[in-house]
């Protein structure tokens, strides 16, 4: 087997390409990690957030119960902040109920028009829910207020996400 001596132009070309190559990778990386870096990334644990409500200070009357947490959409997190109105029904299970206005997406509050004792109240249109989120009849909502899913550890209530009313029948 002969030994040919690399010659300097060949020298030059695999300096070069390597270098280059080298390079190369090193200013991709960066955009590759970027482009891939929310698929890398787990899913939040649970569906379930953390409030600071005990639910042994809940009572019959509706409470407002803000909670927040951070929600990661694709590259972009943020700090979202979300109420419940909550209580306990008759038979002492936990009723969380989504204040958004199923007319038009107002938030609706507790015995906020003294007309309306005992109702939640939409002020943009006058909308009206009895306690347990049900629309009245004759008023602009065609539904009735979502509910949380619930859930309690050690004491503290946690929220899912609201969806179809259970406690209306
Ligand atoms: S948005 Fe609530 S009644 Fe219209």
């Amino acid at each position: 087997m002969s030994k040919q001596p690399v010659t300097r132009r060949q020298f030059l070309t695999y300096t070069l390409t390597g270098v280059g190559g080298f390079m190369g990778a090193a200013a991709l990386m960066p955009m590759v990690r970027f482009a891939v870096d929310p698929v890398l990334k787990g899913k939040p644990k649970g569906e379930f957030r953390p409030t600071t409500e005990k639910v042994a200070d809940l009572s019959e009357v509706p409470k407002r119960v803000d909670f927040s947490y951070e929600q990661v959409d694709a590259w972009y997190t943020s700090q979202v902040t979300e109420t419940a109105w909550v209580y306990l029904n008759k038979n002492k299970e936990i009723v969380a109920l989504s204040p958004i206005c199923k007319h038009l997406g107002c938030v609706v509050n507790w015995e906020n028009n003294g007309e309306f004792p005992d109702q939640f109240y939409c002020p943009c249109h006058a909308g009206l829910y009895t306690k347990d989120g049900n629309n009245v009849p004759g008023t602009p909502p065609r539904g009735p207020l979502d509910a949380y899913k619930t859930k309690v550890v050690d004491g503290i209530l946690y929220l899912g996400k609201p969806g179809p009313n259970p406690f209306v029948k």
